[in-house]
């Protein structure tokens, strides 16, 4: 199968180029800027395709001939929808490392034509979302009549300035949760909840716009769901949400922002890759109020996407099934994070009240 990583001298799609290339695979290198790839074609010795995402024939030449793209540049906001539509052109699988809630939603309208083309769509096989979907899955099936997720996810870890830039349009935006299978605006102090991430991490928490909001939805059935971020600074920092929205608002706060980040944020040294640990928390509940608590570690958010794109590229490669929108676990099966280095296991356990009553009733 011939693929390609598109943006692939940024901080995470070089590493997929290099893993990649450990692993015997020849993925061509794509990007919009020839100089700034250069050194790494060079490097692995591979093949480069330049063009715009802005420009449809500049991608029609480009994707010819390709298979699968793995789409690495990001904000997905700007590039997601560009970069689909060129693959159902091509009639080329696409894939992303996208957990930009606004991105994924667009890519999934497209899901009708993916299917007419027998394209496969599945955006986000990065950290997020790919273990979160997984685990999402896994906890639905323990309560299949669940109406209710909720997820919480904890790390102290170093992001890279791609990261940073893509966070920055999303904290712009209202925080969301999803109610009754429809995104809702909500104010964070409002719905502050304490969550016992396990190891003696209880944290106080509030909701984040986050991309499992589109993908645990239709991966589980689940019409309600909420993702929750640990307040860093304390209660201040989910008072102080409409000063934040309000400011980064601002198109000129934005960009001074984004060359800041830039010049400062290389991205996690090799230490943090190797040392980084995010805990998972996850809660589904029935309307009996019966409900599952479930907990997870992975590693390194960066090597998980590395490793995620991989997993969907050699599934991709074997691939003989219909095209259309497709999470990460319904693509891959939720049983995939099994094979990610440096996730789980998913521990699942009764919810308190339920494991006292059956505690009780012994
Ligand atoms: N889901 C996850 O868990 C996860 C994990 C890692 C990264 N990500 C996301 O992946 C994206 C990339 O992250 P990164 O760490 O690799 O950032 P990065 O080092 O800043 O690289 C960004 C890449 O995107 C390219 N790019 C940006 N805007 C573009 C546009 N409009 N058209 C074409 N190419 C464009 C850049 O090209 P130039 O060099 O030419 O500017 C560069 O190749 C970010 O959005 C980040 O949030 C998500």
């Amino acid at each position: 199968m011939q693929w390609m990583i598109y943006g692939a001298n940024g901080y995470t799609g070089s590493m997929v180029a290099e893993e990649a290339c450990r692993r015997g695979l020849r993925p061509l290198l794509g990007g919009r800027d020839a100089h700034r790839l250069a050194p790494l074609a060079q490097k692995l010795g591979l093949e480069t395709r330049i063009f715009n995402l802005d420009s449809p024939a500049q991608c029609q030449q480009a994707l010819a001939g390709v298979n699968a793209v793995a789409h690495c540049a990001g904000p997905f906001v700007s590039t997601a929808v560009p970069m689909a539509r060129a693959c159902l052109e091509a009639g080329a699988h696409y894939l992303d490392i996208s957990g930009e809630l606004p991105a994924i939603e667009a890519v999934a309208r497209l899901e009708n034509e993916a299917r007419r083309k027998n394209v496969v769509l599945c955006p986000s096989v990065g950290w997020d979302v790919l273990p979160t979907d997984c685990f999402a899955a896994q906890l639905a099936r323990a309560l299949p009549d669940a109406e209710e997720f909720s997820l919480a996810l904890h790390s102290t870890m170093a992001v890279s300035s791609g990261t940073a830039k893509s966070s920055l349009g999303l904290l712009a935006q209202p925080t969301l949760l999803r109610r009754d299978g429809r995104l809702q605006p909500v104010a964070r102090r409002r719905h502050l909840r304490q969550i016992d991430f396990g190891r003696n991490l209880n944290l106080l928490c509030a909701p984040a716009t986050w991309g499992d909001l589109a993908s645990a939805g239709r991966s589980t059935g689940i019409a309600n769901i909420s993702v929750y971020l640990p307040l860093g600074g304390g209660r201040l920092e989910a008072w102080a949400e409409p000063l934040i929205r309000a400011l980064l608002g601002r198109e000129w706060v934005r960009r001074k922002l984004s060359r800041l980040i830039e010049r400062n944020l290389p991205g996690p040294d090799a230490q943090a890759l190797a040392h980084t640990t995010v805990h998972v928390w996850g809660e589904v509940k029935n309307r009996r109020g019966e409900g599952r608590i479930g907990r997870m570690t992975t590693g390194n958010p960066y090597l998980i996407t590395m490793h995620g794109v991989l997993a969907t590229i050699e599934h991709l490669d074997r691939y003989a099934g219909p095209g259309g929108y497709f999470t990460p676990s319904q693509l891959l099966g939720a049983d995939v994070i099994t094979r990610i280095p440096g996730c789980g296991p998913i521990v699942i356990e009764p919810a308190r009240s339920e494991r006292a009553s059956h505690q009780e009733s012994r």
